[in-house]
């Protein structure tokens, strides 16, 4: 008995090894292949990040959000002067020095030659979004891009309402005259809640609707199943109800920070990351489905200890990340550029 034992144990353990091996080898393969980019000081980069350059080179709109955080060269000083073109953002008010050691950060993009990716300053941001009418509607997380974006172009932030107030006062509208921008804001927790509201959306459709669901479901209920057919209704709604013309963007809240939003407890980390991926499972996300990914949960994760806000939102330096992204994906857009 000790023999069979021993022997299936052996057998297991061989089995374990080769399995390992196999395992190994797949992960060397980029490297065998030489499919990695050259990276400068990349240290947060995983290995498969530098063979999406490769994956995306022929499709811009996936492009627009390939890159990766790297640290910057403790030699080089932190200024936006002479900051090249394919670094999008560089995280100078966070920046700090430990140990005789720059942990200064940018988000660069990989190389694309065809794409003409490049961080846009002020006035082309403002060009990006001119005569445009722009629609949030989704939890803290839109609220704190819209006010990101509302400021990029010169408009008003939306300041939090009493979560008493009924839901009509959780909305805001602005026209910002210099630019002819017109913004709205609707204020909501879950994906049944968008969902009412597209199905009563009477004015002009806009130019642009960005969206987000997902935490407050995980926050106050914790059924990924009754969270995907609210999900799937969603969907159903903006596939009827929402033309084409309104260019879509799906919004993935950033990980929380254990750290820092200790007391979360019903908001657990690691299902943010679960409950993200059900928009992407049902095909809400391009190139499956009609909406742009803004992944914030992908763009924070690699840069959490000082990109997390408070433990729950992101920090300006990934909402500037997110917008240059936003900007650049609409110029690849057929229709938005002036
Ligand atoms: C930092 O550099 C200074 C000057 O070179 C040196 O005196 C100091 O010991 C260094 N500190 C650490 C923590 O390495
Ligand atoms: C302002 O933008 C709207 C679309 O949002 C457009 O219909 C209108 O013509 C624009 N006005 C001017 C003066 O360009
Ligand atoms: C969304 O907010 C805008 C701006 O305040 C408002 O005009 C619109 O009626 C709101 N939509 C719904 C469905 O409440
Ligand atoms: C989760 O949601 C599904 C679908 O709404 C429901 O059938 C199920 O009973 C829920 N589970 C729990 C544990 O509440």
């Amino acid at each position: 008995m000790v023999e069979v034992a021993n022997a299936l144990h052996i057998a297991s353990s061989t089995t374990s090894l080769l399995t390992c091996l196999v395992v190994l080898l797949y992960m060397l393969h980029p490297v065998l292949d030489g499919g990695s980019l050259p990276r400068p000081i990349g240290l947060l980069g995983s290995s498969s990040s530098s063979t999406r350059g490769e994956r995306h080179q022929h499709d811009c709109l996936l492009a627009v959000s390939d890159g990766w955080w790297q640290r910057t060269d403790p030699s080089v000083e932190i200024s936006w002067a002479n900051l090249p073109s394919h670094i999008a953002v560089r995280n100078t008010k966070d920046a700090f020095v430990a140990y005789n050691e720059s942990l200064a950060y940018q988000w660069a993009w990989h190389p694309h030659s065809e794409c003409h990716i490049q961080r846009r300053d002020r006035p082309e941001v403002r060009q990006v979004f001119g005569n445009k009418r722009l629609g949030f509607i989704g939890d803290s997380h839109v609220r704190y891009f819209h006010n990101w974006v509302a400021t990029a172009l010169g408009g008003q932030e939306y300041s939090k309402v009493d979560s008493k107030q009924p839901q009509i006062k959780h909305n805001k509208g602005q026209h910002i005259a210099p630019l002819n921008v017109t913004m709205a804001v609707n204020m909501t927790h879950l994906a049944s809640e968008i969902q009412a509201y597209l199905e009563e959306w009477s004015e002009p459709w806009p130019d642009l609707l960005l969206m987000d669901s997902s935490v407050w479901h995980l926050f106050t209920n914790k059924n990924i199943s009754d969270y995907t057919a609210q999900m799937l209704g969603l969907l159903h709604t903006i596939k009827s109800r929402v033309p084409p013309s309104t260019t879509l963007v799906w919004l993935s809240p950033p990980p929380r920070h254990a750290i820092k939003a200790p007391h979360y407890v019903d908001l657990p980390a690691e299902w943010i990351r679960l409950y993200n991926r059900v928009a992407v499972d049902l095909g809400f996300t391009y190139p499956a489905g009609p909406a742009h990914h803004l992944d914030l949960y992908t763009l924070a994760l690699d840069c959490l200890p000082w990109c997390s806000r408070e433990g729950l939102h992101v920090v300006d330096t990934v909402n500037e990340l997110a917008l240059q992204i936003l900007a650049n994906l609409l110029l690849q857009i057929d229709g938005w550029s002036h």
